[in-house]
């Protein structure tokens, strides 16, 4: 009797569709990733912009409220010349007062042959000044639908002159 009035709840509040409950009775698979996003946040390639107008020139990252657009090429190997899989498309907001954390919003956008169309969301606080940050991967598309997982980046190089930066991500992502 109690278990029936329970199943009725249950029902009640949640009405999945049947392609949600095929879903559910699959097992995710976990993928490893190790990619490079190439960041210019200066010069006439630039691939990060401030959307609030930078005070000197120079991107204000440790301005509260200071808001950036970034469209940084992601790549398979470190070098700048590796096969391009992927974007990195979003914004992002600096968050903390002190200018030490940063807000993302940012979708990679697969480009490859293996994903292509297919994109991970990357949602979360990054302090953004420590050497390795983690920001969540809260949700995906395409063949990464109803993904959840977690993403380090790590700045491996950054040269003043040319406003460069090389940064290492790896993605731990489980998915349908
Ligand atoms: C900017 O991009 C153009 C076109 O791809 C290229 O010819 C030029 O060398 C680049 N400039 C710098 C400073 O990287
Ligand atoms: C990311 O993965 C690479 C390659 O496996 C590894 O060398 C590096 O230490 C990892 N970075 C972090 C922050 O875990």
């Amino acid at each position: 009797m109690a278990i029936k009035l329970y199943l009725l709840l249950f029902l009640a509040f949640f009405t999945f569709s049947k392609a949600d409950l095929a879903l559910l009775k699959l097992k995710p698979k976990e993928i490893q990733m190790t990619v490079y996003f190439q960041d210019y946040s200066g010069g006439p390639n630039a691939t990060v912009v401030e959307i609030t107008g930078p005070s000197h020139g120079l991107l204000s990252f440790t301005k509260f409220g200071a808001i950036f657009c970034t469209d940084d090429p992601i790549t398979k190997g470190f070098e700048e010349s590796s096969a391009q899989i992927a974007r990195a498309q979003g914004i992002y907001v600096t968050s903390a007062l002190d200018g030490s954390n940063t807000h993302v919003l940012i979708s990679i956008v697969f480009i490859n042959d293996e994903y292509k169309g297919s994109t991970l969301e990357i949602q979360g606080t990054s302090a953004q000044f420590e050497r390795v940050r983690e920001v969540a991967v809260v949700g995906g598309t395409g063949k990464f639908r109803l993904a959840r997982g977690y993403a380090t980046f790590e700045t491996l190089s950054y040269d003043h002159a040319s406003h460069y930066a090389l940064i290492q991500c790896n993605l731990t992502v489980l998915h349908f």
